[in-house]
């Protein structure tokens, strides 16, 4: 098996991949691999138009989908089978949304219920006048409220959301200078509520509420965790304790109670809809043909560019101001998802694994970065993120601008420009996919979140690795905490040197 995956791979290697331009002869190549899809919260186009996916490749691709099994690990994932493997459990974002197992589907409908209990409390003003809540917890427990905040409230906000994740105190700092103790509330969102920045940031915020006055301040903590006893014991009322299934992982949190944020700022209205619309991106990618959907075209795309063409990174730029966090976003959901040397079944993995994912917003990176995407000697994949219509009010001009730098990039990327000087010649055929979403909202923000996970699920599948854990950011973390704990001699004479100058050397 594993050689004749080999072979696959190495016949994907040996295509001949002919320049966009070629590809562009071909009549029907827009309406084949662009691909508008009416979703809740209104049209997303996934154009992918202009990268270097054709037939030749793609029916290598399929091949190797059918090596991997990738239709029967997609009905695993859905049905809630214990896919990932390394610890022994299944991966259950999409049943939040209500795709999935019966039973789990059940079990996140019932937790929803109480979130949205809390929030309507909380907006019907039970807990007393409540006006900001300060948002505790790093990574996967983090970027996805920051960024859902950011995108849908950064205006009407029912409740005004600082997410905090550093534990630079530079940040605590930051959130309580804003907010006032007598009407903020605390939300510590930690799966395993152990993370020691978010713990060490919770216990500081809990002094700051003493300190302003607040007689009872583990009575304005609410825990968003899959550890609901360890809530309890670290003083969180168990009223106060909205749990989530220990099968969710981290980075797929922000569907789960991790949410809370999300429907306290918007209204539980609000998330249910960010739901809906990650479950139609769910429907699509379980229910359409490899060949017609979206999300595995994007992943084929991908590995035409990790896999065969030798591409290290992967580039994202929204080109809207309320996405700017969605490149941090996607950096953790798929550098932490697929940054692995070793398949599922514990082998070394003898090609690439994912590609670094880093990004900006448009046009501010045009004016930084774009220098060595059009000229540079790395041939950097893109993705474009764009809405039609503009979140503000001002002059229409600003947004046609934006939309025609945005789409001119792609078209600049892939048609280039010939010179007699070489430092003005732009070689082209440089690969862009863009993605146009009619309106931001709810709705349409899940569905871009739920069409990245799974574009993440299937590049892992492809490759035969586990998605689903994180054990590289362990080591680390055990060390720091050797540190903290005046242990850990025996470093290095670079480290032994740098603890010893920042004074907190053993
Ligand atoms: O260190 C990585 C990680 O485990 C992420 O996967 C996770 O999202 C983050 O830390 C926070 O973990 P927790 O939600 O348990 O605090």
């Amino acid at each position: 098996m594993a050689e004749a995956l080999s072979k696959l791979w190495g016949e994907l290697e040996s295509i001949e991949f002919p320049t966009l331009s070629e590809l562009f002869a071909v009549p029907d190549r827009l309406s084949r691999y662009a691909r508008d899809l009416e979703l809740p919260g209104g049209l997303i186009r996934f154009d992918w138009a202009k990268t270097h996916l054709f037939a030749d490749a793609e029916r290598v691709l399929v091949r190797i989908a059918a090596a991997q099994n990738l239709v029967e690990k997609r009905r695993q994932l859905f049905e809630g089978e214990t896919i990932n493997n390394t610890e022994g459990r299944a991966a259950e974002h999409t049943a939040q949304r209500g795709v999935g197992s019966p039973a789990s589907v059940v079990e996140a409908e019932a937790l929803h219920e109480r979130m949205q209990g809390l929030v309507e409390a909380i907006h019907e003003g039970l807990l007393g006048e409540v006006k900001s809540l300060i948002h505790i917890g790093i990574g996967g427990s983090a970027l996805g409220p920051a960024l859902a905040i950011d995108a849908l409230a950064r205006e009407g906000a029912k409740v005004a959301v600082h997410v905090v994740s550093n534990i630079d105190g530079c940040a605590l700092e930051a959130a309580f200078k804003a907010c006032d103790p007598a009407t903020t509330l605390i939300a510590v969102a930690s799966k395993t509520f152990t993370t020691t920045e978010t713990m060490t940031n919770a216990a500081s915020a809990i002094e700051w509420l003493s300190e302003g006055g607040v007689d009872d301040p583990y009575g304005r903590v609410i825990a968003l965790t899959a550890s609901p006893d360890k809530a309890v014991e670290w003083g969180v009322d168990d009223t106060r304790v909205l749990p989530f299934a220990e099968s969710v992982g981290g980075r797929y949190s922000l569907w789960s109670s991790i949410g809370f944020p999300v429907a306290l700022a918007l209204g539980f209205d609000g998330f249910a809809a960010f739901l809906e619309g990650g479950a139609a991106i769910d429907r699509h990618f379980l229910e359409t043909p490899l060949e017609e959907n979206v999300v595995v075209r994007a992943a084929f795309a991908d590995l035409v560019y990790t896999q065969a063409l030798g591409c290290q990174t992967r580039a994202v730029f929204a080109y809207d101001e309320r996405l700017t966090l969605l490149p941090d976003y996607l950096q953790q959901l798929e550098m932490e998802s697929n940054g692995k040397r070793v398949t599922a079944d514990g082998h070394l993995l003898d090609r690439p694994s994912a590609p670094v994912t880093w990004g900006g917003v448009g046009t501010d990176a045009q004016h930084a970065v774009f220098q060595l995407l059009h000229q540079g000697t790395h041939l950097i994949p893109v993705d474009f993120l764009a809405v039609k219509m503009p979140g503000h009010d001002l002059d229409p001009i600003h947004h046609k601008i934006l939309l025609s730098n945005c789409f001119a990039q792609g078209a600049a990327l892939m048609a280039g420009k010939a010179s007699d000087d070489p430092a003005r010649a732009y070689p082209g055929n440089r690969p862009s996919a863009t993605i146009l979403v009619d309106e931001l909202n709810a709705a349409t923000l899940g569905s871009l979140i739920a069409f990245h996970e799974h574009r993440t699920f299937v590049s892992a599948v492809m490759l035969g690795i586990n998605p689903f854990d994180q054990f590289g950011v362990e080591l680390g973390k055990a060390i720091a905490k050797q540190i903290d704990a005046g242990g850990g001699d025996g470093f290095d004479p670079s480290t032994e040197a740098l603890l010893a100058a920042a004074g907190i050397g053993v």
